[in-house]
């Protein structure tokens, strides 16, 4: 994708198609008034005719535009001629690109940065845009012999005043960056669980390293953990032919002596539950269960192209959860590398277990907070649904400047209580817990599970089990949290100027 700031008039700009929008009862945004006054009225014969009110997400394409150069206009419906919520403005976006399946439009020029968006400068509309654009154009071809795909789109111009000029491009810029993590979370997500190995995605990461210099990785094997003590890790790879893989990222740019942001990622290439093998339906889905991870390394890839003056470690545990004459059993007991006795009574809550070494690993870092995401309990989906994903954590800070980040993300969190009552739930008879806690609030007890592997250390977790992945006609992987964590560390790298 090709992408430019014009500050050029309209009618000077060559595109396949502009998008300009119109709010409602038909009052015409500058850049419709413009087009309207070029075209000899053509906008508002248009809306005379009643076909587009002006309603948030409604659009008309007109494919001629005569006395003009201009080939296409797309009139996108914004609602009320007030500032738009963030919500309504990204509600609008979606509707445009949408309106672009099936066409062979090409080139865009979009003109929507202008509308008021309700405490949002033109950094954010233009990365916004970007961001949302790019989403919807994504379609996974990989595995396909006809890679055509719905939308044909190349080329993304904004339409910018020449005062805000430098504000636009800085936030394509963002945009720009943050599409491309998220295209390679998708992608990664997306990719069946037979060729996306725990050593594929060892691999993908390395390959990231060798693409930015201020990213360091470096992989521990099975043999390397052994000699860690991650007994709870290495449990969960014993039922599968792929070994596991300890993948880590260090990305350095922030002060030298600057405490880092540590982020972690559950990477399960593939869930089938083990020995408590799952249910048959939509076991396929279960190739998403690392998306956790692959979201840390599309937000690494964003951080490295944006060059965050930040010191980030990603850390992605990496396995299969699958049944075989080796694996976990109902009733074991795994010593983990902290020390702590854990009695497996169900082999598929191995989530957990794959964090809490990694968590225990993430004290060698002395890390400012730790931040984990994972597709980790079912009952997330049933508690929040697949609009927001799960926030807990032991900081009360941390958890507001996640949640903060979302909402100017339009990626959003809503947090739970990790309250001690709910701890009492892992109680086991044999060992120092049991590794799942009844079918009560079950995205609560397994953050519980994680907390008494965080207790060094600033930490917040996000489920993203609804949210990281749409099931259905449209399945396919959402790159969801890489907005809100590429805006979380946006946020803070302002801070550390
Ligand atoms: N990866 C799953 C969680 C999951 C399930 C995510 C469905 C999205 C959709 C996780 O490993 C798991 O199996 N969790 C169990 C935990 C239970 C055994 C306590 C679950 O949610 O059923
Ligand atoms: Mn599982
Ligand atoms: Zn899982």
């Amino acid at each position: 994708m090709d992408y430019s700031i014009e500050t050029a008039p309209l009618e000077e700009l060559q595109c396949d198609c502009m998008i300009v929008g119109v709010y409602q009862d038909r009052q015409l945004s500058p850049s419709a008034l413009a087009l309207n006054n070029s075209s000899q009225g053509l906008i508002n014969n248009i809306l005379s005719r009643g076909d587009i009110g002006g309603k948030n997400g409604e659009t008309v394409l007109i494919n001629a535009v005569p006395h003009t150069q201009i080939e296409r206009i797309l009139l996108v419906g914004l609602g009320e001629n007030t500032p738009l919520s963030g919500k309504n403005y990204k509600k609008a976006l979606l509707a445009a690109i949408n309106s672009l399946k099936k066409t062979q439009i090409k080139s865009v020029v979009c003109c929507l940065a202008e509308c008021a968006v309700i405490d949002r400068d033109w950094q954010w509309k233009a990365r916004h845009i970007i961001e949302v654009f790019n989403d919807v154009a994504y379609q996974f071809t990989h595995t396909k012999s006809d890679k055509d795909t719905e939308i044909k789109l190349e080329k993304i111009a904004i339409a910018a005043p020449e005062n805000e000029r430098a504000l636009a491009h800085s936030g394509l810029l963002q945009g720009k960056a943050i599409a491309e993590g998220m295209t390679l979370t998708k992608h990664l997500g997306d990719l069946p669980g037979n060729l996306c190995t725990p050593a594929f995605l060892a691999e993908q990461a390395l390959e990231l390293g060798k693409q930015y210099d201020s990213l360091t990785v470096k992989i521990l094997e099975e043999s390397d953990m052994a000699a860690l003590g991650m007994g709870a890790l290495l449990s969960v790879s014993r039922g599968s032919r792929q070994p596991a893989k300890l993948i880590t990222l260090d990305y350095q740019r922030g002060e030298k002596n600057a405490k880092p942001i540590v982020l972690i990622g559950k990477g399960l290439t593939f869930d089938a539950g083990g020995i408590s093998l799952k249910t048959a339906a939509g076991m396929d889905e279960m190739k998403y269960d690392m998306c956790g991870g692959a979201t840390v390394l599309g937000v690494l890839l964003a951080a490295a192209q944006m060059q965050l003056p930040l010191n980030i470690i990603g850390l992605i545990p990496s396995s299969e959860n699958m049944p075989d004459g080796d694996a976990n059993k109902p009733g074991d007991i795994l010593t983990s590398m902290s020390g702590k006795t854990i009695e497996v009574l169900n082999t598929d809550a191995e989530g957990r277990l794959l964090l809490c070494d990694t968590l225990t690993y993430a004290e060698r870092y002395n890390p400012e907070v730790v931040i984990d995401l994972a597709t980790l309990t079912g009952a997330c989906l049933v508690a929040l649904g697949r609009v927001a994903s799960g926030l807990l954590g032991n900081d009360d800070a941390l958890c507001n400047d996640l949640s903060a980040a979302g909402e100017t993300a339009n990626d959003s969190l809503w947090r739970l209580p990790l309250w001690e009552e709910y701890q009492e739930q892992l109680k086991s008879n044999f060992a120092d817990m049991a590794n799942v806690g009844g079918k009560d609030a079950g995205t609560i007890t397994a953050a519980c599970f994680l907390a008494r592997f965080a207790e060094k250390f600033r930490w917040a977790h996000l489920d993203i089990a609804g949210t990281a992945w749409r099931t259905g006609q449209t399945k396919g992987a959402t790159g969801r949290p890489v907005p809100l964590l590429s805006q979380y560390l946006l946020d803070r790298a302002q801070q550390s100027d």
